[in-house]
């Protein structure tokens, strides 16, 4: 694929530039973060969203965070990063990529001397952007065996360069068989209530010259029918041990639907979005949204004033419904818990 016309996240001396993908797709502008808790509060609003992309984004913060210390001793320093780790932890519950880059960005904070950890954390930080770029790589070229010469593939939600260091999970598969000249039709969800599939997933596929067409969310079940998807491909934001798996609302009735018609239903996502600490997707805590993204259209209210809405950003595809995980280690296939210890080992 050609070089991406656009940068989801990147690290320059005015500091962290951010796509706003609030504006997508009508307006390309970027957000210059030069403080953590910009970067915090882009995570909270989507200014950056997708499970790889935040984690890229915490990092980055805590870096930032980290470079801007005044602390005089090693152990005020340690403290302040620990509050501000919660701060970031406290951004957005699903996607286990913003815990996992904690973890790691903790790591080195408790390894590293006081004051060379400033810039051992910034290392660390572009280490997991590049890092995020090279396992998406991997994940499309495993996964594009999976993809017929011949290809119309149904994907949910935004689960491309946008929502990752750049390249994508389940868009990045999509990348990798077009540009080993495969024929490829994308069917893209719009995805409500955020619509990361109307204005996220078309955009980024039109820069790429990928042909796509939207649908509503209610249309999948037709085109199945009519036996016109090939192949359903997701992302993930959190994935149990045994194989279950979060992802953007609306994610479980596709499943359904790709098993009823029998039609292959694949996930794509790199290791750090397992959670095998949790043994099953019912222990998956699934973010909350502000109702006002149902009830609203636009500035427009859609419901009578008083009426209430039900808004879960996620919901859990039980393993059984999913033919295979595409990883940077390869695709892992049934039995899951035994698939997944082994990529883990
Ligand atoms: O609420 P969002 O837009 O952050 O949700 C994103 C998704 O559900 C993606 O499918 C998932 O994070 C995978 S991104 C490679």
């Amino acid at each position: 694929m050609a070089e991406s016309p656009f940068q989801t996240i990147a690290w320059k001396e005015e500091g962290i530039i951010i796509l706003d993908q609030r504006k997508l797709p009508t307006r390309v502008v970027y957000l210059t973060c030069q403080d953590p808790d910009c970067v915090i509060e882009a995570i909270k609003t989507m200014a950056i969203r997708g499970a790889p992309a935040i984690g890229v984004a915490a990092a980055m913060g805590l870096a930032l965070g980290a470079q801007q210390s005044k602390a005089e001793t090693r152990e005020d320093f340690l403290a302040a990063f620990d509050d501000l780790c919660a701060r970031f932890a406290a951004s957005r519950p699903t996607a286990v990529n913003l815990f996992w880059a904690i973890e790691r960005m903790k790591t080195i904070a408790r390894e590293t001397s006081y004051p060379a950890v400033k810039s051992a954390l910034r290392e660390t930080a572009l280490k997991i952007l590049e890092n995020d770029i090279e396992t998406n790589r991997a994940m499309g070229n495993h996964g594009k065996a999976v993809v017929p010469r011949k290809a119309a593939i149904l994907t949910h939600c935004n689960a491309g360069a946008l929502a990752t260091g750049g390249f994508g999970t389940a868009l990045g598969v999509i990348y990798a068989a077009f540009e080993e000249g495969k024929e490829i039709q994308v069917y893209a969800d719009e995805t409500r209530p955020v619509l990361q599939g109307a204005r996220l997933t078309t955009w980024e596929l039109h820069q790429h010259r990928v042909p796509v067409t939207l649908i509503t969310d209610n249309m999948a079940g037709m085109l199945m029918k009519a036996k016109k998807i090939d192949l359903v491909i997701v992302g993930a934001d959190r994935i149990a041990a045994n194989g279950d798996t979060a992802n953007k609302i609306g994610t479980y009735g596709v499943a359904v639907l790709a098993h009823h018609h029998d039609i292959p239903f694949y996930v794509a996502a790199p290791l750090s979005t397992f959670d095998p600490s949790l043994a099953t997707g019912e222990a998956i805590p699934i973010e909350y949204r502000d109702e006002r993204e149902v009830v609203y259209w636009g500035k427009r209210r859609i419901a009578p004033t008083g009426v209430r809405a039900f808004n879960p950003a996620f919901d859990v595809t039980p393993h059984t419904l999913i033919s295979g995980i595409i990883t940077e280690k390869g695709i892992l296939r049934p039995p899951y818990r035994e698939s997944i210890t082994r990529a883990f080992a």
